[in-house]
């Protein structure tokens, strides 16, 4: 019996105008190969189903919340207090951000260590390092949308950083805050790029990472074709796609425990007359670089510390998205060592200065 035979009178109207014959040939096609690292294949899945809570709940905060300075704060404090559910939308959405953030670090560092981004999957590896620097600006832009005092000063602090850009920084800092000072202008900035920019680039990117996958299929770990191959394949519809809807009903029952039981804080209004309140701190996720410029003595080789440090960042970040051109041994499809240590030091070193910004800089 052909495909078509199979279904019903729908399915064929359906598959003679949008071609739902050639889908079914993808989802059967498609399969995951087994072995001791597939684990790691569903860090991706996972991310992608906290985009989606982001987008869903995102939406719904949307229809309460106005971004201006006047009204911004009073909002988000409505939608806590007076709007049902209001609270579990907002912290629902607090909290996935940051396990999204969390997957996509062991997802990009999962990649690193196995090398799948070794060719042809190279865009594949430069089209996600973009979706983590966009994440990282979701992050950065929604911090500051409910107006409150940390929010307020930890950009403050943020866009100052963009300042030591050499060469464009003032310029950067001014575009981010729509004037010399963060006030209502940044706000409204903040807002237009967390709802409309970076959502729809990070669709399109997304649509072109998930192309590539399907395009390209699964990676197998060097060590693991060494080894003769996986010794299995499991089909992805239905049988790892069900696994994969394991674990995001288990992120959900976790998100939801976690909102009920931590849900997001509010603190005070925003004034930019107070002064900055004491351990102002960054996102979790930018903890290691905001501490590594804590580190800095303030002049390197006659130059501003801070200026340095920011250059390095940025030719750090330009190391990470270009490791699938400077590996060639991975480009030969030899195990190349040294890529694997260079990822296990970066892991180390952000650990340690994330949790140094934990603990040492209590007293500062
Ligand atoms: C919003 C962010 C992202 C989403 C939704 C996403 C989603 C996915 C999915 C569903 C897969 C297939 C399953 C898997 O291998 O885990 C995948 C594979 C892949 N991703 Fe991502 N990803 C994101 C970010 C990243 C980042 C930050 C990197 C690295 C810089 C990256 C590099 C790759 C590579 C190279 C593959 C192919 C892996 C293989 O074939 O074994 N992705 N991604």
């Amino acid at each position: 019996m052909s495909p078509a035979e199979e279904h019903g009178a729908l399915w064929r109207w359906l598959d003679r105008r949008i071609g739902l014959a050639d889908l079914e040939y993808l989802a059967r096609k498609k399969q995951v190969p087994i072995h001791r690292h597939t684990v790691w294949y569903y860090f991706g899945g996972m991310t992608l189903f906290l985009f989606t809570i982001q987008v869903a709940t995102g939406i719904l905060l949307l229809f309460y919340y106005r971004p201006s300075a006047e009204e911004a704060y009073e909002s988000v404090q409505f939608l806590m207090a007076e709007v049902e559910f209001g609270w579990l939308i907002r912290s629902i959405h607090a909290w996935a951000a940051n396990l999204m953030i969390f997957t996509l670090f062991v997802h990009l560092f999962s990649v690193l260590l196995l090398g799948a981004y070794r060719a042809p999957r190279e865009v594949t590896w430069f089209s996600g390092v973009a979706l983590m620097g966009l994440a990282m600006g979701f992050g950065f832009t929604g911090y500051l949308l409910p107006w409150n005092e940390l929010a307020y000063f930890a950009t403050k602090v943020g866009t100052e950083i963009t300042g030591a850009v050499p060469l464009a920084g003032p310029f950067l800092r001014r575009l981010l805050r729509g004037g010399d000072e963060v006030t209502g202008a940044t706000l409204t900035r903040f807002y237009g790029i967390h709802v409309a920019v970076l959502p729809a680039l990070t669709t399109a990117l997304v649509g072109l990472h998930l192309f590539l996958v399907q395009k390209h299929g699964m990676s197998v770990p060097l060590d693991v074709e060494r080894a003769g191959g996986p010794a299995r394949t499991m089909p992805f519809v239905p049988s790892f796609l069900l696994r994969d809807m394991v674990g995001w009903l288990a992120a959900l029952a976790g998100l939801a425990a976690l909102a009920a039981f931590f849900p997001a804080e509010l603190g005070r209004k925003a004034d930019p007359f107070l002064p900055a309140p004491i351990g102002i701190k960054p996102e979790w996720y930018f903890m290691f670089s905001f501490q590594t410029l804590k580190y800095l003595p303030p002049r390197i080789l006659g130059l501003d510390g801070e200026v340095v440090g920011v250059l390095g960042f940025g030719l750090g970040a330009l190391f990470l998205l270009l490791i699938p051109v400077l590996d060639r041994r991975a480009a030969r499809g030899e195990r190349s060592r040294l890529f694997f240590w260079i990822g296990v030091a970066i892991i180390v070193y952000m650990a340690v200065l994330t949790w140094l910004g934990y603990t040492a800089s209590a007293t500062k």
